[in-house]
């Protein structure tokens, strides 16, 4: 028995220990927010979490407030649920609060990419200069083109005659074309020298950038699961096999041969190799810049057709507005003439173009994309808490928060779903974002207090989406050809708007639980 009192000591610290570092002691202390470990040591609340993010976000609140502490899988994470006091995390300095060390984690796990010192601050600046400003009249004309090589050319629509009704799913026909016109605009086009003709290199960029599509949806698919470490071992090994042919489909050394290839994708690309990063690590980093490019905008594209199809008013209103701008430009005559000769779109070069300019004056198309990205995006912004500090609310509380924690924002359920907030919020109502005299509206409240974060799609402070000047453009110019070009209809007129996908809560843009079927011609 002597002998065996030590083990069992030892055996109990062990346990005691290990249950200590599973966070399984953990207290609150006077101060800070209120703790809910829950059913699990370590993992926590992070089953339900999962299951149904905006669901168990509302039921923490309902019992605990507008800010308390939940442990998900070995982290304990601060959620604020109040929007007027956003700002307080917003702000910030990165010295306390800091997005980057929780975001490396994450891409050395989704996209096997190791970045280096100063990497942030390299996508920031160069995002500013290539997607924003006057580098984003540039991305805008590229997109234009891409988006009508394939709209207008695709090989059904020529062998169709161009008049007969082709049919597609809504969601897969939006996010294939959006998709595939953004890779191209962004990673450049196929070059004719290497092709003879520029029709053949059109050609081969819409075939690989099909096959792009394809694979791209298969790692899409999984990518919720993937993040959250949760994939059975088969599924692990089909996005290990994924990862590796996106590697090799966007490496530098192909990306090399292309022609256009963008300055937010050239720049980026080599300032890593001039800081010695290793070839095989720039692929990573390509795959890293597809993935935040690509993976939100075809969704969006998808929910903005489908609410103005399912909104006649709206669908009108827009369509109004699309003439006004046309016409304003001269550019209605471009199309009339079509109509009334019958002529076939003709191939190389847009038809109608849309400028960066022109889609400055389109507020209601404008307000129709932010009520979208209202009902349909829904990223958790998160920070990790460097040091052990305050936070002080709107309501004048404070609470301390712990070094290693980390501090989270959900505000689709804070804010964009709060009808106190937004009237009637699960409604798409297309001029919400409408001024009575048709300016933009920036005046909305919570208790009579006015909001500044009111809608937050795109992320708020200096991780705010640096993409979302061209992300805006690409759904306009995707709307603004659609109507321009096609009679579409949907095949069920009245098919209900398929539910959100809750098991994508907090990735950004979601995804339908299933897709809606329409048809679509050209009308010349
Ligand atoms: C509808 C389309 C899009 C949505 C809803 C969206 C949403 C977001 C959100 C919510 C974040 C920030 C997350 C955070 O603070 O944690 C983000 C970051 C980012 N987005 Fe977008 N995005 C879209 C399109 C784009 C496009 C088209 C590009 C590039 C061309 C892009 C590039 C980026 C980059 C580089 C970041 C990281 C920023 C940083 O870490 O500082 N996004 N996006």
């Amino acid at each position: 028995m002597g002998f065996l009192l030590p083990i069992l000591i030892a055996l109990l610290a062990s346990v005691l220990g290990g249950l200590y570092l599973l966070g399984a002691f953990r207290q609150r202390r006077p101060g800070e927010p209120p703790l809910d470990r829950g059913p699990l040591p370590w993992l926590g609340h992070v089953l339900e979490f999962r299951r149904d993010t905006a669901k168990f976000l509302e039921r923490m609140k309902r019992k605990h407030g507008d800010i308390f502490t939940v442990q998900l899988g070995g982290y304990y994470f601060t959620f604020l649920m109040d929007p007027l006091s956003f700002g307080a995390v917003v702000k910030e300095p990165r010295t306390n609060l800091d997005f980057t060390k929780f975001a490396e984690q994450l891409v050395k796990k989704v996209f096997g990419y190791h970045p280096m010192e100063n990497d942030h601050k390299f996508l920031q600046a160069s995002s500013n200069k290539h997607l924003m400003g006057d580098g984003l009249v540039v991305l805008t004309q590229a997109m234009m083109t891409n988006l009508q090589n394939l709209m207008l050319q695709s090989k059904e629509t020529r062998e169709n005659n161009q008049k007969t009704w082709n049919e597609d799913g809504l969601f897969h026909y939006s996010y294939n074309i959006v998709f595939r016109a953004g890779y191209l605009s962004l990673f450049g086009n196929e070059t004719p020298k290497s092709t003879e003709s520029l029709e053949k290199a059109i050609d081969i960029d819409r075939k690989k950038s099909q096959e792009l599509f394809y694979e791209f949806r298969k790692y899409d698919q999984l990518f919720p699961r993937l993040a959250y470490g949760v994939l059975p071992p088969g599924k692990k090994r089909e996005a290990e096999r994924l990862k590796r042919l996106f590697w090799n489909m966007l490496s530098v050394h192909k990306l090399k041969t292309r022609e256009n290839v963008s300055g937010w994708v050239r720049e980026q690309q080599q300032e890593r190799e001039e800081h010695g990063m290793e070839e095989f690590m720039q692929d990573r980093f390509m795959f890293l810049l597809l993935w935040a490019s690509q993976g939100n905008t075809g969704p969006a594209a998808f929910w903005l057709l489908l609410y103005l199809m399912k909104h006649p008013d709206a669908m009108r209103a827009v369509q109004q507005e699309a003439e006004k701008v046309l016409k304003e430009t001269g550019q209605e005559e471009a199309e009339k003439v079509l109509k009334e000769t019958g002529q076939e779109v003709k191939h190389g070069g847009p038809l109608v173009d849309l400028t960066r300019d022109m889609l400055l004056k389109t507020p209601i198309l404008d307000s129709a994309v932010e009520e979208t990205l209202r009902l349909t995006v829904a990223p958790v912004l998160t920070r990790a808490v460097l040091k052990d500090m305050s936070l002080k609310l709107a309501d004048g509380n404070e609470y301390w928060l712990r070094e290693g924690d980390r501090v989270a924002m959900f505000p689709y359920t804070a804010v964009q779903m709060d009808p106190d907030v937004h009237q009637d919020p699960l409604t798409f109502k297309y001029d919400r974002f409408l001024t009575a005299d048709g300016a933009k509206k920036t005046d909305f409240y919570t208790g009579g207090i006015k909001l500044k974060y009111y809608n937050m799609p795109w992320g708020a402070g200096h991780t705010m989406c640096p993409g979302r000047f061209f992300a805006t453009n690409e759904l306009k110019q995707f709307v603004f050809l659609v109507l321009i070009y096609f009679d579409f209809e949907l095949k069920n007129p009245d098919e209900k708007i398929p539910d959100i996908d809750v098991t994508r809560w907090g990735f950004g843009s979601m995804q339908p639980t299933k897709d809606v079927q329409f048809k679509y011609r050209l009308k010349f």
